[in-house]
């Protein structure tokens, strides 16, 4: 049973996290020998070793399982009432996979939904667990951030076969009723939909049903990687301003900035102009390359041995439609398995 209580939570906060990446491991050697790349490149632009990739019939659905089921471990198994499941790689066009992977974790008939916003989508999904303990809709919330890249990207363009990787990170969400318990602090959630042409994979959907598809171009992820770099890098900078504002902190009180896997060096220009060192910027996309909705919470996972209790942590993110966003996290006293 839920436990009940008249009052409402003065916090949501973290109680689980869990992350989930496959065995099969795709290093940038492996890519030299099928493409026009070499490690050199991919190491200096990108700072990505290697990524993971599922086998022939696992899905987003098996790592957001995986995933999930480590963070409800990580909790402590608390009853859940609410699974979020950030994805651009759903098992399937319809229906969406978080029923599928609720009802896999035993969680019986909660309600369950995807959520669409590309590499922006954890952020988002946590900003909807967070209103929803707040408000006293939800108890305890399952967001999870899976994306299997690796079933929309087209194994020979070196543009975005080098960069992107398969895999999955859940936090559980529940309340708190402590005055004094930081947990989630604030959020700034944005979007820009005449940028929807940066990143996209153009038919599949209402507009270019799969039928009407004439290119094979038209079927795999595409990315106007350039234009991304430049706006990820104002997008993530301006956002987490702002978030800073409205938790009161300043750069100096940030002890991790945990930013979307992108790329090293958006990485490196979001925490200079941020004023953070570099030494706080999380780094774990050098040996996962970039999971999208998975990158966050697998990158809290990774590093979870290095936080203390009462950390402060900054989330950014920038992704397809476009979507970007930021979060200020207070890192709680929790177990995590290793990854
Ligand atoms: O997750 C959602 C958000 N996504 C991002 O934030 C991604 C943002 N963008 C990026 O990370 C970078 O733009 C990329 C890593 C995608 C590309 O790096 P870049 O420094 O912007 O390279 P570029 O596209 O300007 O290409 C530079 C050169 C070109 O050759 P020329 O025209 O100078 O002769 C490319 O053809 O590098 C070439 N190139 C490659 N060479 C070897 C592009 N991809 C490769 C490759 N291997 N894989």
């Amino acid at each position: 049973m839920l436990q009940q209580t008249k009052h409402k939570p003065t916090t949501a906060v973290l109680l689980g996290i869990g992350g989930y990446v496959p065995q099969t491991i795709i290093t940038n050697q492996d890519l030299e020998y099928r493409l026009d790349t070499s490690d050199e490149w991919i190491q200096s632009r990108t700072g990505i070793r290697m990524r993971r990739q599922v086998s022939d019939g696992e899905s987003t659905s098996d790592l957001a399982i995986q995933a999930g089921r480590r963070a409800l471990d990580s909790a402590g198994n608390p009853d859940i009432d609410l699974v979020i499941l950030a994805t651009t790689t759903p098992d399937h066009p319809c229906p969406a996979t978080a029923p599928y992977v609720a009802s896999k974790l035993g969680l019986g008939d909660v309600p369950a939904y995807d959520l669409a916003a590309v590499c922006s989508g954890f952020i988002f999904a946590l900003a909807q667990a967070n209103a929803a303990v707040l408000s006293g809709q939800s108890h305890n919330v399952l967001v999870i951030g899976a994306d299997a890249f690796s079933s929309i990207i087209n194994p020979e363009d070196r543009n975005t076969a080098v960069i992107f990787g398969d895999g999955a990170g859940a936090v559980v969400i529940g309340p708190s009723y402590d005055q004094q318990s930081d947990g989630l602090s604030a959020f700034e959630l944005r979007s820009d939909g005449s940028q929807k042409d940066l990143i996209m994979v153009a038919a599949g959907g209402a507009q270019i049903p799969l039928r009407d598809s004439t290119s094979d171009s038209d079927r795999f992820f595409a990315m106007k990687g350039k234009e991304v770099f430049s706006k990820a890098v104002n997008a993530m900078s301006s956002s987490s301003r702002t978030a800073l504002e409205k938790s009161k902190w300043k750069a100096k009180d940030v002890d991790w900035l945990v930013a979307h896997q992108a790329n090293q060096r958006i990485l490196n220009c979001v925490s200079t102009a941020l004023n953070i060192p570099s030494e706080k910027a999380v780094v774990h996309l050098d040996r996962v390359g970039n999971t999208s909705a998975a990158s966050i919470p697998l990158a809290l996972a990774d590093h979870a041995s290095s936080f203390k209790e009462g950390d402060r942590i900054l989330l950014t993110a920038f992704g397809g439609g476009a979507t970007w966003g930021a979060a200020t996290l207070t890192w709680p006293n929790i177990s995590v398995a290793e990854l």
